[in-house]
């Protein structure tokens, strides 16, 4: 069979209860509020159940990323791909586990059951000639509550060694290309998903940011909008729509530094054979339309600051 999912992420941060608090605003269940700053926070999608981990670190980074597969074969496939790279793995209890040096990212590759996601119908939208919805407000201005995540999408990286990077995830874990980015990265699945992991060449490795799911663009609009009236400092970028990938996007930023996106209608690729993958110039590698991004998203305000704590330890 084969990797069908992201599973967990362990977020590392100077400062875990202030980015746990963000998180929970964001719309993360939080299973262990009474968490020890050595236990960390644990957060669960509505969908993937714990998918997140906030955790003590001395500068903002991801410390582990998990891949789920349907059975052992997958594993011992991946081990042997990641021998083939001269990548030293680890066997544990539940999987495999490797570290990507160019991002320092400890991937776990572990058997985990498929996403069983309760089909959510997009919501029926009037049109020029079709009115699919009459006598009747849209029902995304009439959802009241909190914007629940559904599963965790993706995450970005920057790597200190892309070509590496690239190199451990699609020949050694076993992601596919999906669509490519001269000079920036290369969008890579391990599942349906248009993408689960961008590397993207940086000064030092960080974490750029995380992608959660959401029902429709309603549900982004709405989830930034309660983020933004808590503190419109959070906002980054949005309202817009990817091009590559076609996702509805809004970036929030954490008390770390670290983005959190929500989106909604990512491209979904089931059969290979049937995608082609593109080679993206310019501002389509960023976006199709929204505001400008601001520079911060293309480069962090704390890169410099990054690069400095990079010389010490954690
Ligand atoms: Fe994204």
């Amino acid at each position: 069979m084969a990797l069908h999912r992201l599973t967990k992420i362990v977020m590392g941060v100077p400062n875990p209860d202030e980015t746990a608090a963000y998180y929970t605003d964001f719309g993360l269940a939080p299973d262990n509020l009474d968490a020890t700053p050595n236990a960390g926070h644990t957060f669960s999608t509505v969908d993937g159940g714990e998918q997140l981990q906030v955790v003590h670190n001395e500068r903002r980074r991801l410390l582990q990323l998990g891949v789920g597969a349907d059975d052992p074969d997958d594993l011992d496939r991946v081990a042997a791909s990641l021998t083939d790279l001269e990548v030293p793995v680890e066997r544990t209890e539940r999987g495999i586990r490797a570290m990507d040096p160019g991002t320092g990212v400890i991937v776990l590759v572990e058997v985990a059951d498929r996403y069983d996601q309760e089909p959510t119908p997009a919501p029926a939208y009037n049109s020029p000639g079709v009115n699919a919805r009459t006598e009747s407000r849209a029902p995304g201005v009439e959802r009241e509550g909190v914007v629940r995540p559904r599963k965790l999408g993706h995450v970005v990286l920057g790597s200190t060694d892309q070509e590496f990077s690239q190199k451990f995830f699609q020949r050694g874990i076993g992601f596919k290309v999906s669509d490519t980015v001269p000079g920036l990265a290369a969008f890579m699945r391990c599942s349906t998903d248009h993408h689960n992991v961008l590397v993207q060449q940086a000064p030092v490795a960080f974490l750029h940011h995380t992608s959660w799911q959401v029902d429709d663009v309603d549900e982004v609009g709405r989830g930034a909008t309660s983020m933004l009236e808590k503190d419109p400092d959070r906002h980054v970028w949005g309202l817009g729509r990817h091009h590559v990938g076609s996702n509805f996007f809004w970036y929030l930023k954490d008390p770390a530094g670290n983005f959190s996106e929500y989106y909604s209608d990512l491209d979904c690729i089931v059969d290979d054979a049937l995608w082609t993958p593109g080679v993206w110039e310019g501002t389509r590698g960023l976006f199709n339309w929204g505001p400008p991004p601001p520079p911060s998203f293309l480069a962090p305000d704390d890169l410099a600051e990054l690069m400095t704590g990079a010389h010490q330890p954690g």
